[in-house]
């Protein structure tokens, strides 16, 4: 059994697995120099040879345990017809978003303009590098990706004025949403990802009397599509107040906790497979804090199912040694 069904299914708690979201991507030498030839964003992650090659960069530099599909989330409004663009120093910013437009994209369109994304995950999932590893693909929460799609641009610490002034125009914005997430997920899977990690960046922003409508509704629809196809969810509700209610109501096969999280009272509150917590400004320290802060998580979780993974994607500003330490670490516990 691979290593994360072997904790997520079979609750083995005598292994840690590893791997790392964001764990293909600035810090690395090499993806810097893919990135500086291809300035756009978009493009490179429809360039399957490329896009392929990125996604196994990590796993031939450290011995972790799953690859995660080079790709992002912002490809569903791409797949949408929305334009998407990434801004150096900015982030992403989204073209106005045309409901009569997006009402009618078939889903042979969508998957059209997605298929390189689905030609990558094959080839990643052919490469022999990959026979004892998990092959994660993800798909960005509906309530995130209705942030992005409605806000246009990374909401940072708040939405637009008037975000909430239409519920009726963002109810109808979700299903849609969530529809086109499903065959995302399919697609991902028949083309060999393993596991799905459900990013809800933004569950954070909500009042808890939202948080029904916009994230446990729509996820809950999510990880059930995802485990009747019979592959586990990991959800990722960075920021959100109340991490056992999520998960009661949710039901993932595992959860992400963000770094605000104390993992002590974690382990009293949720009994589901945990994932993550390290900060990932832990990786900008020394050695030896490194050491003691992912062996404090690791003795925390030494009898409940873990994988270790940090609370945010790693750092751009990340040493590549360091990182390399910390599998070392975590594998030699
Ligand atoms: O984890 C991995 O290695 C797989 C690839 C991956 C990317 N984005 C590549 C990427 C994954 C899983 C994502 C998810 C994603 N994308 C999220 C959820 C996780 C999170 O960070 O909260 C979100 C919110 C996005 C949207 C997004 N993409 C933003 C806000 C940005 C700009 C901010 C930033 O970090 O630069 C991106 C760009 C992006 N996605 C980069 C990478 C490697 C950096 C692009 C570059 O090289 O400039």
């Amino acid at each position: 059994m691979k290593p994360l069904n072997e904790v997520i299914f079979n609750k083995n708690t005598s292994i840690n697995p590893i791997w790392i979201m964001r764990q293909a991507g600035r810090y690395l030498p090499e993806f810097r120099e893919i990135r500086k030839k291809n300035s756009d964003f978009i493009s490179l992650c429809l360039n399957d040879n490329l896009s392929s090659e990125i996604t196994l960069q990590p796993l031939k530099r450290f011995n972790l345990d799953a690859a995660i599909i080079f790709s992002d989330i912002l490809m569903l409004p791409y797949g949408l017809g929305q334009k998407v663009k990434f801004e150096k120093n900015f982030g992403p910013k989204l073209g106005d978003l045309n409901l009569n437009e997006v009402e009618k994209i078939k889903e042979t369109d969508f998957v059209e303009k997605l298929l390189p994304v689905y030609k990558a995950i094959k080839k990643v999932s052919l490469d022999p590098g990959l026979d004892s590893k998990n092959f994660i693909g993800f798909v960005g929460a509906p309530w995130t990706l209705l942030v992005y799609m409605v806000n246009q641009q990374s909401p940072k610490k708040k939405l637009k004025e008037n975000f909430f002034k239409d519920e009726f125009l963002l109810n109808k914005i979700l299903l849609i949403i969530e529809k086109f997430l499903k065959i995302h997920i399919k697609n991902q899977i028949a083309n060999g990802a393993d596991v799905i990690q459900i990013f809800d960046s933004w569950a954070g922003l909500l009042e808890e009397k939202d948080l029904p409508n916009y994230v446990y509704a729509p996820t809950l629809n999510l990880v059930n599509y995802v485990k009747s196809l019979n592959v586990p969810a990991i959800c990722f509700p960075r920021e959100i107040k109340n991490y056992k209610e999520f998960c009661n109501i949710v039901k993932p096969d595992a959860v992400n906790i963000d770094y605000n999280i104390d993992p002590k009272q974690i382990i009293k509150d949720i009994k589901i497979p945990i994932q993550g917590g390290l900060d990932p400004k832990i990786l900008l320290s020394d050695k030896e804090t490194l050491k003691k802060e992912a062996s404090k998580y690791l003795n925390i979780f030494k009898d409940h199912p873990y994988i270790f993974n940090l609370g945010h994607g790693v750092l751009p500003e990340t040493d590549p040694n360091m990182f390399d330490y910390l599998v070392k670490t975590v594998k030699n516990y």
